[in-house]
């Protein structure tokens, strides 16, 4: 693999998407499990029992996604940030920074053009979860229950993706790519002391 250098513009990036990313899936997380709807629901429900009060699960439900809501803002908060930084990540090669890579390009080696593919498919992807993310929350009521449908797939090519990612870039280190972690953390490679 060849040494890349990441300047200082490609790791800030990098690292605010990474931790964008992390964010995201936390509150994802808490969603579907301490946070569903459905459990806490059953709590109140049972909760209120015990002193013989009654709530519908309709209520205890409406009650639930109240909880809920200030911890799925932060979703909404984030998304909005990934927003900013995959318009300044698509805006930066205009300016000769962070330059896309063409998976197409003569001479590549395979592992570099599924590199570039992975990168590639994985941008796409998330366009698609930013812009069906914005259109729920500003777009038309009826749209909102297909977009939804097509948003929530988004965890299943976020946790591949990282999977894949990281798994490449360990083999990377621990191959022919030594130093690849020091270099999109601090930007310079101690290998070469
Ligand atoms: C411990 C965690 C991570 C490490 C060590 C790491 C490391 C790296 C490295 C070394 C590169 C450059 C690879 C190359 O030259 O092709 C890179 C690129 C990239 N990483 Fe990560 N990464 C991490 C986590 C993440 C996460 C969580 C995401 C997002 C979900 C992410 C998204 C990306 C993207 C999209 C690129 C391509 C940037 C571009 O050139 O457009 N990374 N990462």
């Amino acid at each position: 693999m060849e040494k890349r250098s990441y300047p200082a513009v490609y790791r800030i990036v990098h690292w605010a998407i990474a931790v964008s990313f992390v964010l995201l899936i936390i509150t994802i997380f808490l969603r579907s499990t301490w946070m569903n709807k459905y459990n806490v629901a059953a709590i109140i429900q049972d909760q209120l029992a015990n002193t013989e009060q009654h709530v519908s699960e309709d209520q205890a439900i409406a009650l639930a996604k109240m909880i809920r809501q200030p911890m799925w803002d932060w979703h909404i908060y984030t998304g909005y940030v990934l927003t900013g930084l995959f318009a300044l990540r698509f805006m930066l090669p205009v300016f000769g920074r962070m330059k896309f890579q063409d998976p197409m390009e003569k001479g590549l080696s395979r592992i570099t053009k599924f590199r570039m593919w992975t990168y590639l498919i994985f941008y796409v992807l998330v366009m698609v979860s930013l812009v069906t993310g914005l259109l729920i929350v500003w777009g038309p009521k009826e749209w909102k229950e297909p977009l939804e449908q097509v948003h929530l797939l988004g965890i299943y090519y976020v946790l591949a993706f990282i999977a894949v990612h990281l798994a490449g870039v360990l083999k990377a280190e621990f191959t022919d790519g030594k130093g690849i972690v020091s270099r999109i953390v601090s930007g310079s490679d101690n290998t070469e002391q």
